[in-house]
């Protein structure tokens, strides 16, 4: 039988056959990821650790954040009993004293505070007593660890502040020496938010440090992205992240960041 134009489209038809479209071509758009507006760790109180000296230059510096496309900054200065001497009060009193010329020079801004508590004596000891911790959002309470090995006091530590209603954040897992996916794996079982240094991304703290953070991202188990600003050359740094194909995949993690 000859085939004509008629059968030869029957029979494409049976192959499940449909012609290409120009559809085709762009099949699945990829879902643009929402930027991030909100970031919850930077040290942007001035004079009172090792972030901004004065004023002048911590609005230089939220100046650029702003333009970085940030809406909200959550700003966590040290609370470490063998530097800085800050506390609650230290920093509440830092905030009250600059947050009201910040409001009136950059309305559009919010501005809000909170701590980077260091695991030492003093905040187990605040821990114990049931003193009212510095949180964020919903009591998220950001900590951090020296940087060499893993402390013994930390997992009693996220326990008894868990068990106080509080949700524990754990600063820039990727930098810690002692830090492992297996023992990250571990805080999370625990309940520990993990919060990402997005300068972890384009290496600024080490090739390891870089590596792991890329790790975490691929597990999935990041929870927040932190800017962890202390200065100009840290904003300098953040442009460069943002182009990255690891902040895009970053950004596509179910962040609490867009909660806050
Ligand atoms: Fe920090």
């Amino acid at each position: 039988m000859a085939i004509t134009r008629k059968t030869a489209f029957a029979r494409r038809g049976r192959r499940n056959y449909s012609a290409p479209s120009v559809f085709s071509f762009f099949s699945k758009p990829r879902q643009l990821s929402t930027p991030l507006v909100a970031d919850m760790h930077s040290h942007l109180l001035p004079g009172i650790d090792d972030g901004v000296k004065t004023p002048e230059e911590a609005f230089e510096v939220i100046d650029q954040l702003q333009e970085l496309g940030y809406r909200k900054l959550i700003t966590t200065p040290h609370i470490m009993t063998d530097y800085f001497g800050n506390t609650a009060e230290s920093v509440r009193a830092a905030y009250q004293a600059f947050q009201p010329r910040l409001a009136a020079h950059r309305p559009s801004l919010q501005f809000e505070f909170a701590a980077e508590y260091y695991l030492d004596d003093t905040v187990i000891a605040l821990a114990a007593e049931r003193k009212p911790l510095l949180t964020f959002g919903d009591k998220y309470l950001l900590f951090e660890t020296n940087m060499i090995s893993e402390p013994l006091q930390l997992k009693e530590f996220i326990f008894s502040v868990t068990l106080q209603g509080y949700k524990p954040v754990l600063a820039h897992p990727e930098r810690y020496q002692y830090m492992t996916l297996e023992k990250a794996e571990d805080l999370r079982n625990r309940g520990v938010r993990l919060q990402l240094n997005l300068l972890s991304l384009i290496g600024h703290y080490g090739p390891p440090v870089q590596r792991l953070a890329e790790k975490l991202v691929g597990r999935g188990w990041v929870d927040m992205l932190g800017t962890d600003c202390h200065n100009l050359e840290h904003t300098r740094l953040l442009r460069a992240v943002v182009r990255t194909t690891a902040y895009r995949k970053a950004l596509d993690l179910p962040l609490i960041n867009h909660t806050l």
